[in-house]
């Protein structure tokens, strides 16, 4: 179960409180489909969607990669690989059954290519290329890199057995591709935008391959968003939504998400991408940045502590960690810290955190804490669903389409009009 902390905010509220009518508004719009971008809100039923054949044909997608390949190569950027990422780190390292499953089409570096192929080696692998529209630059080049090694290894009849296409149900470059190619394909729902697809084939058929049990995933987010549905401020998703929208009318326009789990880094990339495009437009919208404590208490501490007065910190924690460690005794004892020896490391991360928050908080940062029960399968699908619905109350909330991402394609034209250009000096 989701629960949102607000007592490290209450001070900077003023004389104000959190606008639970507005969070009301905005979730009545929300459900009833009658604000912008509202043809994309079909993830808030996408879990129930997904729970019948959909899910069958990620399961048998997923069993045919594990048979014969032991790495699975998944080609694909922002909406469209950041959820699995998410997944696959902070759960694949937990599971017994894993398959590894390596990362591409994410950026448009040479080195990291060689360095993934290296990391290949002779091994079987599969690619799941997941693009909605097929011409997306980054996946695109990559996964003429990976398809041409896979041709190279099994041929182009056994390289397409190999290959598993997650796009658009009718249209675009990619869906035109598999067809002709019959590739094995999947959906990304026309209603439902790259950032908010995780639940969908996309994050689930990486998911289910790095070993993480998709069907509890889904069955789990059914559960939740109905839990979310509750028109209250005993809402988390409203506390949230509600809390950080009146920090930033009182000057926090940077949102922070810290997190102690270093598996947790991407899961902070994927809440980045959701609320940093999903908000971010029309000249306002909070910052969202993340850092991974205690690592970078070594390093942007101070500026959280003692910078600019415009931040605010959003925590996530797990109730308690998955495996257990001892501080062990040393006879030495030459740092002084023997009084915590046999003390549970997990035990001491939340202890730092609470000295941590509270001294944050006394430097001028209101602290948002969510806490995200255990570290698995529901704590995922719990998380994920509590981000979504507060991302679209959040945006509504704002006045912003929470939907669309006109900005994106700003720097897109200068790239392809300079590619093209240069292409022509290359003839
Ligand atoms: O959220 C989004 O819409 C984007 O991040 C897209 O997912 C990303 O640009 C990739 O697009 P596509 O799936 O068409 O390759």
């Amino acid at each position: 179960m989701i629960k949102v902390d607000l007592s490290g905010t209450y001070e900077f509220f003023g004389e104000h409180s959190p606008d639970y009518a507005a969070a009301a508004t905005a979730h009545r719009t929300l459900e009833e489909g009658n604000g912008p971008g509202a043809e994309f809100t079909g993830w808030l039923s996408l879990p129930e969607k997904m729970a019948g054949a959909e899910l069958k044909s990620v399961l048998s997608a997923s069993e045919k990669i594990r048979s014969h390949s032991e790495v699975l190569v998944v080609v694909g950027i922002g909406g469209s690989y950041l959820g699995a990422r998410a997944a696959t780190e902070l759960l694949g390292p937990v599971c017994k059954d894993r398959r590894e499953v390596l990362f591409v089409g994410n950026n448009l570096s040479a080195d990291y290519l060689n360095g993934i192929e290296e990391r290949l080696g002779e091994r079987d692998f599969s690619v799941n290329v997941i693009s909605k529209s097929g011409t997306t630059l980054e996946p695109a080049l990559s996964f003429r890199v990976f398809k041409s090694l896979l041709e190279k290894k099994y041929g182009p009849q056994g390289a397409k057995s190999r290959i598993f296409a997650t796009t658009d149900p009718v249209s675009g470059a990619l869906r035109t591709m598999a067809n002709e190619e019959e590739y094995f394909t999947l959906t990304v729902p026309g209603d439902v935008g790259g950032r908010y697809s995780v639940l969908s084939a996309v994050g689930l058929l990486p998911m289910s391959v790095a070993g993480i049990d998709v069907s509890k995933v889904t069955e789990v987010a059914i559960e939740q968003m109905r839990r979310l549905d509750l028109r209250s401020p005993e809402n988390p998703a409203w506390q949230y939504a509600a809390a950080r929208r009146l920090l930033y009318d009182r000057g926090k326009i940077i949102e922070i998400m810290a997190y102690y789990e270093p598996d947790f880094r991407y899961m902070a990339e994927w809440w980045k991408q959701l609320f940093g495009e999903s908000e971010g437009k029309n000249g306002i919208g909070l910052f969202p940045a993340s850092v991974e404590f205690t690592a970078d208490l070594h390093s942007m501490g101070q500026f959280i502590q003692d910078g600019p007065r415009n931040l605010l910190e959003t925590v996530v924690s797990f109730e308690k960690s998955n495996t257990s460690y001892k501080v062990p005794f040393d006879l030495l004892n030459a740092d002084g810290f023997n009084y915590l020896a046999g003390r549970d490391f997990d035990r001491v991360n939340k202890t730092v955190a609470e000295a941590v928050k509270s001294a944050h908080i006394s430097g001028g940062v209101p602290n948002i804490g969510i806490s995200a029960g255990e570290r698995n399968e529901t704590g995922f699908a719990e998380l994920i669903c509590f981000f979504e619905v507060a991302c679209g109350v959040s945006g509504y909330m704002s006045g912003v389409n929470p939907f669309d991402q006109p900005g994106v394609e700003a720097y897109k034209k200068n790239m392809f009009k300079l590619l093209s250009e240069t292409a022509e000096h290359n003839a």
